[in-house]
């Protein structure tokens, strides 16, 4: 087959077809390295898409779905139970605030994030009230399914399927950047916006559904902690729920081990995905509260939630996930130690070149300053991806939002190699 050619019979996601370079071929991944098929090794700084917590290949995570796959690689979790879905339904209530206490199971973020907004809409349905709306945020990214769609921002990725999206009523996300002076303003309109909305129409929100502290694939849009705070405070005088999509800031992402914790603030559901295996299979949950779980109790079927995957509570990915929870016990220090590196990092931008710094935990970004307007289609954004790989270097810039969020096995010298990599970026591209 022509090498210079992307392969005939696969269909990449996200992914303009024409006019683009072929997918270089990944042979090998080993800490926090991946290997090219010509030879070249490249330092992954954004995790593969945010879920390698420990980098690639890790030998515990392996020898576990190893030990595991010769156990027991599946079983149907309608009407059976096994060991590793209870140990890590238990390992993960344990992080979790207390009231979450119910752990569902599915596949991906998306479907984690579908399951809690049908658990909402059921949530009121089976206390004979019938709610049909969401508030969501402007630049909210909560995956590809309808609902997750419906739940997003409205984009050139939700475009062609518009008509069929449910209604959702989105408020603007009170993204903050150091320096900034009007935050709190901003916060307060989108809290006066929300209480509008609430009062307006009493009974027709399930839930407020936000990601916390970081709107992901949004431009890495960070808000305050004090802002969660706030929204927990309206989200509770109205009475209705509120939804943590913790699919990308779950999992120490965030400084702490979720960014619910970090902001102190109790959700009434949680959706974690990505970073839950390590990174090697895929696995979701949908945690819910002991309040949320009563509505669904009972022997009536009208009660109960009628949901479920053919790989619900996967063995092998329980085993992978607990596996990666005992890792990120150890590794505590190193992702609640990073941001302090990253504002060391950031401080040594160029602001003629750089503007809206931002640092949460371990992700840091900034923006590239750009004639053309910011976004995601912003051409600078492909340039620095086209420089990328020959700077060893795995980035893939949001428009130009340029960020890093780097596996936790990162070493000092790999870390220094990375900031070096990126201020050299910045200079050629501006
Ligand atoms: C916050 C958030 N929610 C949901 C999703 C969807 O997750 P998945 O791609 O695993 O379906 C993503 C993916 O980027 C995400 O960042």
């Amino acid at each position: 087959m022509n090498k210079n050619r992307a392969h005939p019979n696969l269909w990449y996601p996200f992914s303009i077809t024409e006019g683009q370079a072929p997918p270089p071929k990944v042979v090998r991944g080993r800490g926090t390295t991946l290997e090219l098929e010509d030879g070249r090794i490249i330092l992954d700084c954004i995790s593969s898409w945010w879920v390698n917590l420990h980098g690639h290949g890790n030998l515990r995570i392996a020898d576990a779905i190893h030990e595991q796959a010769e156990r027991l690689e599946h079983v149907l979790f309608a009407g059976f139970t096994h060991e590793p879905a209870e140990r890590l339904a238990r390992a993960l209530t344990d992080q979790l605030p207390g009231p979450l206490s119910r752990v569902f199971y599915s596949d991906d973020g998306s479907t984690s994030v579908e399951v809690a907004l049908k658990m909402a809409l059921q949530f009121w349905r089976n206390q004979g009230e019938r709610r049909t709306s969401f508030i969501a945020f402007d630049g909210a990214y909560h995956g590809d399914t309808f609902g997750a769609m419906s739940a997003g921002a409205r984009s050139l990725f939700t475009d062609a399927f518009g008509e069929l999206l449910f209604d959702v009523d989105h408020v603007p996300y009170p993204a903050t950047w150091m320096g900034d002076a009007s935050v709190e303003q901003r916060e307060d309109e989108t809290i006066s916006r929300i209480e509008a909305l609430l009062t307006e129409a009493p009974g027709r929100h399930a839930a407020i559904i936000v990601e916390p502290l970081v709107q992901g694939a949004g431009g890495m849009r960070v808000c305050r902690e004090a802002f969660l705070q706030k929204l927990a405070a309206v989200q509770s005088r109205f009475g209705t729920l509120l939804i943590f999509d913790e699919v990308m800031t779950g999992f120490g992402r965030t400084g702490d081990w979720f960014a619910c914790r970090r902001a102190g603030v109790e959700p009434d559901l949680i959706c974690l995905a990505k970073g839950i295996t390590g990174g090697f299979v895929p696995l979701a949950a949908t945690v819910a509260t002991s309040r949320i779980y009563e509505a669904f109790t009972g022997a009536g079927p009208e009660r109960t939630f009628w949901h479920g995957h053919s790989y619900t509570a996967n063995p092998i990915g329980c085993a992978a996930a607990l596996a990666s929870l005992e890792l990120m016990a150890e590794n505590e220090p190193v992702f609640s130690g990073m941001e302090e590196h990253h504002r060391g990092f950031l401080a040594r931008l160029d602001p003629e070149d750089t503007t809206r710094h931002r640092v949460m935990g371990t992700i840091a970004a900034f923006d590239v300053r750009t004639e053309e307007e910011g976004g995601y289609l912003n051409r600078v954004g492909d340039q620095i991806k086209r420089l990328t790989l020959d700077r060893g270097l795995l980035l893939r810039p949001l428009g130009n939002t340029l960020y890093v969020m780097p596996p936790y096995s990162l070493t000092e010298e790999e870390r220094e190699s990375m900031y070096v990599g990126i201020e050299a970026l910045v200079q050629e591209v501006t």
